[in-house]
């Protein structure tokens, strides 16, 4: 889909979406385009009871003057400041549309409303990136060869629906055009990032395992500047990083650590970088603690946390992002054979901690206490922040809508929590502390890899990180509940939603881009 703004107040071509106000009124190219269509998208307002509520959208079929006779009404809603989530949401639900009607071309008429913040032409750019996110699908495997047998259902993803080749926003000026496309710029980065998250959390294990996703990000990071290097498993042996080896033994992929520098601030401001360090697990079959069949085949998602620092180092690279951060992520495969680890093991990881690893299916925090030690040892990061799609309980707990945020640092925690409602990625907060540390403690090593029973399961995967962070100010936030099996949102109708890169990004900016 290409997306352009124009200096034209109308469209020449295409399917229209008109902007409605959430009073019900329309701007002046609004009413411009009812004049042109003799009224007509005035009187199905009427009739539909089309009162501009928030990312409402009406269809209008039929219209005069109008090439393909379709006019779209969206409404911005009664805010007296739209923020620019709310226009994300106009433009998902504006694509959502485009898409059912299969249009080839759609041209959205950017009347100045007073609810805009940063005039339309900024506001233009933000119903873009919703149009664009909206837009993403997983089509890679859906072949010619296979399209004759598959008919639209139901389902999800069937047969995923086109978006429009073209989406065009009408300014009016060519002074509004130039700020919608300045505005554009940093969010198409950000939407490209997002959706590169996507891609590769939807691609199955066959094809992703730990050294092809290791490619990957060397392949797209270092022409953007991005320093990557590639550690295999005779130099993570060296370090002693036995806890993430260890994961890897049960599967014939060779497990991988990627570390990706990104200095945006100039050589003579040193100073200490952030780390974001990934949970990698290219397939968790649970190991000899072997996970149940039913949706064994989203843990190919076990590397969302992982696929998100890629993409945020990504978006930041791209962008120039004056900020110092070092990205680390552990890439192993958790598989089953005659070399896997047993339940009962004992492991000594980077750290000199000793492991009881009583269930190989509680993998994640094996591979993350090994990839943060590294980042301490070798960055002295100020900050470091982990994701992963680490508990199952983290969904019993919060469902899909917000991801765990754990941290030895209410300042750290408060400004993830104010970044994620900024960015619509939701976190929520939960406790951490002594009575839950104990539970974490081994009779026979330093530390074991379960909790007793099933109690506060999402707490103790966090107590157990926790013992390899020292006095680091640090944050964990437990992403297996949005990053995979998503919900079809306004902006989202991908299984993989590409969670953490928007909210890590505004983090950043937000500390040290102000
Ligand atoms: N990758 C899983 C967690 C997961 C579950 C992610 C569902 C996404 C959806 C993790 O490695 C795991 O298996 N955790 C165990 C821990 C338990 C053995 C203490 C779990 O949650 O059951
Ligand atoms: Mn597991
Ligand atoms: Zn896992």
């Amino acid at each position: 889909m290409k997306i352009s703004f124009s200096k034209d107040s109308l469209p020449k071509s295409g399917a229209v979406a008109l902007l409605v106000n959430g009073d019900g009124t329309l701007g002046k190219l609004a009413t411009q385009a009812d004049k042109k269509a003799d009224g007509a998208t005035r009187r199905a307002m009427k009739s539909a009871n089309f009162t501009g509520a928030g990312a409402s959208i009406l269809e209008v079929p039929g219209c005069k003057g109008f090439r393909d006779g379709l006019v779209f009404l969206a409404g911005l809603g009664d805010n007296k400041k739209l923020d620019p989530l709310s226009l994300e949401r106009i433009g998902g639900r504006l694509m959502e549309r485009a898409e059912k009607n299969n249009l080839a071309e759609l041209c959205v008429v950017m009347d100045e409303a007073k609810s805009f913040a940063g005039g339309a032409g900024e506001a233009a750019a933000q119903i873009a990136l919703g149009a664009q996110l909206r837009a993403y699908r997983f089509r890679k495997y859906k072949t010619a060869a296979g399209k004759k047998y598959r008919k639209k259902r139901n389902g999800r993803d069937i047969e995923p629906p086109k978006a429009p080749a073209q989406l065009t926003f009408c300014l009016g000026s060519e002074e509004k055009a130039k700020v919608a496309r300045r505005a554009w710029q940093p969010l198409q980065h950000l939407g490209e990032s997002v959706d590169m998250v996507r891609d590769l959390v939807n691609e199955p294990a066959n094809i992703l395992f730990p050294k092809a996703f290791a490619q990957i990000a060397r392949k797209e990071l270092t022409p953007l500047g991005v320093k990557v290097e590639i550690l295999g498993e005779s130099r993570m042996q060296a370090l002693g990083m036995n806890a993430l080896l260890q994961v890897g033994r049960g599967s014939s992929q060779e497990s991988q650590l990627v570390v990706m520098q990104w200095n945006g601030l100039p050589k003579n401001k040193k100073r200490k970088p952030v780390a974001i360090v990934g949970k990698g697990v290219c397939f968790d079959s649970g190991g000899i603690s072997l996970k149940p069949p039913p949706n064994m085949g989203d843990m190919k998602a076990d590397m969302a946390g992982a696929a998100c620092v890629v993409g945020l180092m990504r978006l930041l690279a791209s962008r120039k992002a004056p900020v110092n951060v070092v990205g680390i992520i552990g890439l192993v495969e958790n598989m089953v054979s005659g070399e896997a680890q047993r339940p009962g093991d004992i492991v000594t990881s980077m750290s000199g901690q000793t492991i009881e690893v009583l269930n190989t299916d509680a993998e994640g925090r094996l591979v993350l206490s090994d990839a943060i030690y590294y980042a301490r040892e070798r960055f002295t990061p100020d900050t470091i922040i982990d994701l992963a799609t680490l508990t199952g309980a983290i969904l019993i707990c919060l469902g899909r809508d917000r991801a765990g945020l754990f941290s030895n640092d209410d300042s750290l925690a408060g400004a993830l929590y104010q970044a994620g409602e900024n960015e619509g990625e939701l976190l929520w907060r939960l406790p951490m502390g002594d009575c839950y540390d104990k539970m974490m403690d081994s009779p026979v090593a330093d530390v074991k890899n379960i909790g007793g029973g099933r109690y506060a399961g999402s707490i103790t995967a966090a107590q157990f990180l926790g013992r390899f962070v020292g006095d680091t100010s640090w944050a964990h936030l437990d992403i297996a509940g949005t990053a995979m099996d998503s919900p079809i949102t306004a902006t989202n109708a991908s299984w993989a939603s590409g969670f953490g890169v928007r909210l890590l990004n505004r983090y950043l900016a937000d500390r040290f881009e102000k």
